[in-house]
């Protein structure tokens, strides 16, 4: 695996091999990587000739100044990972490099995408996510990009501009990944105290009963159920459930079997934001 931190070398060395008629897969990440990210990568290396994965800690995305200065950061310990599902080459730049001062940053619309849930309880994020995701895709020139759809809304929001900008790249989803107890994976985990790690697969299992009950409960009922299923358990505290749209994201009133639906939760648990999502139509 070779590391680059500098813009320009790591576009030639890309540039190069694109001649070369190599194919790039693409895995943006902002480190503290765990088994979600690592299965990005194997579908990457599996899917083209190259493994290019970003590691980059974008501070404009973090609309919590404590949210930037806790985010776990071991780039050793990611550089062991990387390098032990094939990773070919990884661009590690400093913030400076990536913004340099005075430069401008682009506002994006994303339209309705960004006015629900995590576009609005977190003001800026989906921005800064586009400006970075736009700078990645021209430096690292891949042919498919990985995303996972644990951050459905990002994944949306990442096709989006992809359209807006007329990137040439593949978007890939990739299905969530979780623990054994069905936590979605997410490098906020590492975050939870012992027994808020302990409590945290509860948010899977409401989902999960949340699907189940879309059979027999209207859409008001059943947000109202999955309320009350945290009702008794204080150590939550729920931002939102909300049942979508899998394309626009936006509420649904009725149950439409002809409408891709999703559940949608954000739940605090001790200092630790979490989200997760399941399919229900
Ligand atoms: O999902 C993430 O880790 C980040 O939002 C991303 C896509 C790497 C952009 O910083």
């Amino acid at each position: 695996m070779i590391t680059y931190n500098i813009i320009s070398e790591i576009k030639e060395e890309i540039l190069r091999k694109r001649k070369e008629g190599l194919t790039i897969g693409f895995v943006p990440t902002m480190g503290a990587l765990h088994d979600g990210h690592l299965q990005l990568m194997r579908k990457a290396k599996e899917e083209n000739d190259l493994l290019v994965v970003s590691v980059f800690v974008n501070p404009i995305q973090f609309n919590n100044p404590e949210d930037l200065e806790k985010y776990p950061r071991d780039i050793k310990k990611d550089s062991d990972l990387l390098i032990s599902v094939g990773c070919d080459i990884l661009f590690f730049p400093t913030v400076e490099e990536m913004y340099p001062p005075g430069e401008t940053k682009r506002t994006y619309d994303f339209g309705i995408l960004e006015n629900v849930m995590e576009g609005a309880s977190r003001p800026g994020h989906f921005n800064g996510v586009g400006v970075v995701v736009s700078k990645l895709f021209n430096i690292c020139l891949p042919h498919k990009a990985y995303f996972g759809e644990k951050d459905y809304q990002q994944l949306a929001i990442i096709n989006k501009l992809v359209e807006i900008e007329s990137i040439p790249v593949e978007i890939v989803p990739c299905p969530i990944v979780r623990e054994e107890d069905g936590l979605a994976m997410s490098s906020r985990n590492a975050r939870l105290s012992p027994d808020d790690r302990k409590s945290a697969p509860y948010i899977y299992e409401v989902l999960k009963e949340a699907k189940e009950n879309s059979e027999f409960l209207c859409v008001n009922r059943l947000k109202q159920f999955v309320i009350n299923q945290f009702a008794d358990r204080p150590e939550f505290d729920v931002e939102y459930f909300e049942l979508a749209d899998d394309v626009d994201l936006q509420p649904i009133n009725t149950h439409d079997t002809s409408v891709g639906t999703m559940g949608f939760i954000a739940v605090k648990l001790g200092m630790v934001r979490l989200i997760d999502n399941i399919r229900i139509i």
